[in-house]
C-alpha cells in the first residue's frame, strides 16, 4: 500500500467557522488555521482534515459546493489557502480535503447550464426524470425550479442536485443511464480533474462526502459494486498520479476498503461497533459500554468490531472519531474523567484516530441552539472553538459570531493548558504515549475479555490494555504476569492476581506483557 503516512496518523477535523477567525468578521478562516497550527501540531496530531473550504450558499454547511475550483471568500483568499497548505506541509503536517463528489449546489454553473430548456453538452451532467410530473418511488424530485422538463434527483437536501454517475439496475430507461454510458463516465472524469487540482495544489487525499451514494439503485445497503467500480476506477488513477495520496470515506461499511479506500469512518449508525461503544445513549433504551451504570454491553461491541476489523484489516484502516461535525459531542454526557477513559480506548483500537476541534478541552455539545445553515441539531456541535475567556472565548472579535460562542472558565485551551490534570493535557500524553509504541499503529489486535458491563481487555501485539467504565472496582479472569511493567494508567493500574485481574473503578491501564 502506497501512503504509508497513514498508519501513523492522528487527524485533526476542522470546521473552518468555527476555528479560528483572523480578521473579526465573526466566520473562522484559513489565516486563523494558519496561526493555529503549532497548537494542533502541540497536542501530537501530524494531519488535519478540513471541512468544505469551497466556494458556496452554505446551505448545507458548505456540502454544497458552488464552484468546486475556488475557495470560499468567507475563508479567505486562495493565496491564504496555499499558504496553510503550504505552512502545514513546513511543519511536517498532512491536509485532506473534503471531497463532495456526489452532488453540488444548485447554484452550480453547471447545475444551471443542465437546467436549461434547450439540450446542452451538460445536460446529462445531472439526473433528470422525463417529465415535470414524474416523482419516481425511492427518489428525491424536485419540481417546477428550472425550465428544463423533467424534475432533478437531489442527493441530500433539496438544493444539493445529484450529479449523474448513472445507475447500476437501470429501471426505466427513458431517463436512467447506465453507470457505464458516456455521460456517467464524463462525470467521472469531471471528478477527477476536480480531484487533480486540489491536489496539484498541495493537499494530500480527501475525505469523501457520502462515497457510497454516486451510482443509483446499486445492490443491497452497503455492497455497492457500481460505486466500487467507480472508485476503483478513480483509485487506480491516484495511485499512478498522485501515489502518496489517501482516500477516507463516508460510508461506514467494509465494502468501502474493498472499492479502493484507504480508511472509513465507523460511523454512529444504530448498532454500529462505535455506537455500542460511546453513542448509544443518542437513542431511548439503548446504552454505550461506557454507560456509567453499566448497562452497555462489551461482548456486543467487540463481537462487532472484530468481525468488521477480520474485513478490512489487510488492505485498510478504521477511521475512529472523538466525534465529528454531523454528531453530537460527548460533553458534556460524559465527564472529563469518563472521556479520558473513552479516548484512551478509542485511540488504542487498531485506527486512525480523527480528533474533532474542541474535543481537546470537552466542549460540549449546545442543546436547541436555532440551526444555522441547515445544521439542525448538528449546530450545537460546530459552535466556535473555545482558546481563552476573552471576547467570544478568543475565537473572533467580532460583534456577532457565526454561532454564539460558550465562554466557560474551564473548558478553554489557556485555562486547560495551565491545568497538568486538564483532558488537555491528558490527550497530549495520551497521543505521545501512542506514537511511543508502535503496537498500536500494527495490525495486531485481540480481545481478551469482553462481557456485559465488566472491565474490557485486549490485546495489542505484547501490549495489553484494560478499560473498567464503572464506577465500582471489577475483576476479570486474564490472567497478565505480576511483574508485566504499566507503561500507561489513569486511576488505580490494574493488579494482577492469580486467576486473573483486579480492575480500579473508572481506570484504564496498558501492560507489557513479555
Ligand atoms: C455528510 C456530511 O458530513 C454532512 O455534513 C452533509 O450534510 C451531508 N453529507 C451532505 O453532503
Amino acid at each position: 500500500m502506497n501512503c504509508t503516512w497513514l498508519k501513523s496518523a492522528v487527524f485533526y477535523e476542522i470546521y473552518p467557522n468555527s476555528f479560528m477567525d483572523s480578521n473579526g468578521d465573526g466566520y473562522g478562516d484559513f489565516k486563523g488555521i494558519t496561526g493555529k497550527l503549532d497548537y494542533i501540531k502541540s497536542l501530537g496530531c501530524n494531519a488535519i482534515w478540513l471541512n468544505p473550504h469551497y466556494d458556496s450558499p452554505f446551505m448545507d454547511g458548505g456540502y454544497d459546493v458552488r464552484d468546486y475550483f475556488k475557495v470560499s471568500e468567507r475563508f479567505g483568499t486562495e493565496e491564504d489557502f496555499d499558504e496553510f497548505i503550504k505552512t502545514a506541509h513546513a511543519k511536517g503536517m498532512k491536509v485532506i480535503l473534503d471531497l463532495v463528489p456526489g452532488h453540488t449546489s444548485e447554484q452550480n454553473a453547471d447545475f444551471l447550464k443542465s437546467a436549461e430548456p434547450t439540450e446542452n453538452e451538460l445536460s446529462d451532467r445531472f439526473i433528470w426524470t422525463r417529465g415535470e410530473w414524474d416523482f419516481p418511488q425511492g427518489f428525491k424530485a424536485i419540481s417546477g425550479r428550472h425550465n428544463r422538463k423533467g424534475n432533478y434527483i437531489v442527493n441530500f437536501y433539496s438544493t444539493q442536485p445529484s450529479l449523474n454517475y448513472g445507475f447500476n439496475r437501470v429501471d426505466d430507461p427513458s431517463w436512467q443511464m447506465s453507470y457505464k454510458s458516456d455521460a456517467a463516465k464524463k462525470t467521472r472524469e469531471w471528478l477527477k480533474g476536480v480531484m487533480r487540482f486540489w491536489l496539484d495544489r498541495g493537499c494530500d487525499g480527501f475525505r469523501v462526502d457520502m462515497a457510497d451514494s454516486l451510482v443509483k439503485n446499486d445492490g443491497e445497503q452497503g455492497e455497492k459494486p457500481a460505486t466500487s467500480e467507480v472508485w476503483k476506477d478513480i483509485r487506480a488513477m491516484l495511485d499512478k498520479e498522485y501515489p502518496d495520496t489517501v482516500l477516507v470515506s463516508e460510508w461506514s461499511n467494509a465494502q468501502s476498503i474493498r472499492a479502493g479506500f484507504h480508511a472509513d469512518f465507523m460511523l454512529d449508525h444504530h448498532g454500529n461497533p462505535y455506537n455500542l461503544l460511546v453513542r448509544g445513549e443518542e437513542e431511548p433504551d439503548v446504552y454505550s459500554y461506557f454507560d456509567i451504570n453499566g448497562r452497555g454491553d462489551a461482548g456486543k461491541f467487540a463481537q462487532g468490531f472484530c468481525e468488521w476489523y477480520d474485513k478490512i484489516k489487510d488492505d485498510g484502516y478504521f477511521a475512529l472519531i472523538s466525534c465529528n461535525h454531523d454528531t453530537p459531542r460527548l460533553a458534556p454526557n460524559y465527564t472529563h474523567e469518563q472521556l479520558k477513559l473513552i479516548y484512551s480506548t478509542l485511540f488504542t483500537l487498531p485506527g486512525v484516530p480523527f480528533i474533532y476541534y474542541g474535543d481537546e478541552i470537552g466542549m460540549k455539545y449546545i442543546k436547541d441552539l436555532p440551526s444555522v445553515e441547515c445544521g439542525f441539531a448538528r449546530t450545537g456541535s460546530r459552535t466556535p472553538m473555545q482558546w481563552d475567556m476573552t471576547k467570544n472565548a478568543g475565537f473572533s472579535n467580532a460583534e456577532r459570531t457565526f454561532l454564539p460562542t460558550e465562554i466557560d472558565k474551564a473548558v478553554n485551551v489557556v485555562a486547560q493548558l495551565k491545568d497538568k490534570k486538564s483532558l488537555l493535557n491528558f490527550i497530549k500524553e495520551l497521543l505521545a504515549f501512542r506514537k511511543s509504541r508502535a503496537e498500536f499503529t500494527s495490525r495486531d489486535f485481540e480481545v481478551a475479555h469482553a462481557k456485559g458491563g465488566e472491565p474490557l481487555v485486549y490485546r495489542r501485539g505484547g501490549l495489553i490494555c484494560v478499560v473498567n467504565p464503572l464506577k465500582v472496582k471489577q475483576s476479570v479472569p486474564v490472567v497478565v504476569n505480576p511483574k508485566a511493567p504499566v507503561l500507561f494508567n489513569i486511576g488505580k493500574a490494574a493488579k494482577p492476581k492469580k486467576t486473573g485481574l483486579d480492575v480500579a473503578p473508572l481506570s484504564f491501564t496498558v501492560f507489557e506483557s513479555k
